[in-house]
């Protein structure tokens, strides 16, 4: 993950999705879905690095998912800590910055702590970005925008008509990441679900029937081939 190449996307956000109905179609439990998709993590960041992207979000657990039965969540949970545990070591080898979006202050304490040691230990990391969104909805972000700019409207800083597109993009959880180029939806779903609303503006957007499990290298490649050949005009008529 270094200088850019040219029709690499600089940012690549993906949307893990098809856990529980991989481990469906097998007769596992979800769980085991959830624990296989952690090694296509393993393989994407690699990939990401290898392929020279920068910044690679991962859409790993919704604000709207704490509804799911406790026993999943908490499923999920360990498998974030085991995953932050078994790879920080990767991060440091690879110097790659681990960072978070999204309601942190929702998770476990534990999970809390250990993500906050691991994102201060790789802060000043330049080779690589990778950005877990966690407890992450795009409405969220932008109401927790919205109430910071208000704050600063009321306190005299900032007057209503200097609002802008960069004032809001200056307020949301990472606001120095750029904004995805490419975005990638594994199992199929032909929608959104409330991910990175305002940043994926202008991204490509890229959905294969692949279940998040079975996402490996190849499967990226074939995603990153073809945003090579994507003609993006930005509202222009090229
Ligand atoms: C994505 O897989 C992982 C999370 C949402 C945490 P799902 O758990 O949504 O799997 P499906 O969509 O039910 O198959
Ligand atoms: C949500 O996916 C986000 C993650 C992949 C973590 P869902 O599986 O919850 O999305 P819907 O419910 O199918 O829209
Ligand atoms: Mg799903």
């Amino acid at each position: 993950m270094s200088d850019s190449r040219p029709n690499v996307p600089r940012h690549v956000a993906i949307f893990m999705d098809g856990n529980g109905r991989w481990a469906q179609q097998k007769g596992l439990p979800r769980i085991k879905g959830h624990e296989t998709g952690a090694e296509s993590v393993r393989a994407v960041v690699r990939g990401c690095r290898d392929a020279g992207v920068e910044y690679l979000t991962l859409y790993a657990f919704s604000v709207e998912n704490w509804v799911r039965p406790r026993e999943e969540i908490g499923g999920l949970m360990k498998l974030l800590r085991l995953f932050l545990e078994n790879n920080e070591h990767e991060l440091h080898e690879n110097k790659v910055r681990l960072r978070v979006i999204g309601r942190m202050s929702d998770l476990p304490a534990l999970i809390q702590r250990k993500l906050k040691k691991v994102i201060a230990a790789t802060k000043e990391y330049t080779a690589g970005n990778l950005i877990l969104a966690l407890s992450y909805g795009g409405r969220a972000e932008l109401v927790d925008a919205t109430q910071q700019i208000a704050r600063k409207v009321k306190a005299g800083e900032l007057e209503p008509e200097e609002i802008s597109g960069q004032t809001i993009a200056d307020h949301l959880y990472a606001p120095d990441v750029p904004d995805p180029d490419l975005m990638i939806r594994t199992s199929g779903e032909m929608r959104l679900s409330n991910f990175l609303l305002w940043q994926l503006s202008y991204a490509e957007l890229y959905v294969t029937d692949v279940l998040w499990p079975d996402f490996r290298e190849p499967h990226l490649q074939a995603a990153l081939d073809e945003y090579a050949h994507r003609n993006r005009r930005f509202g222009d008529i090229k």
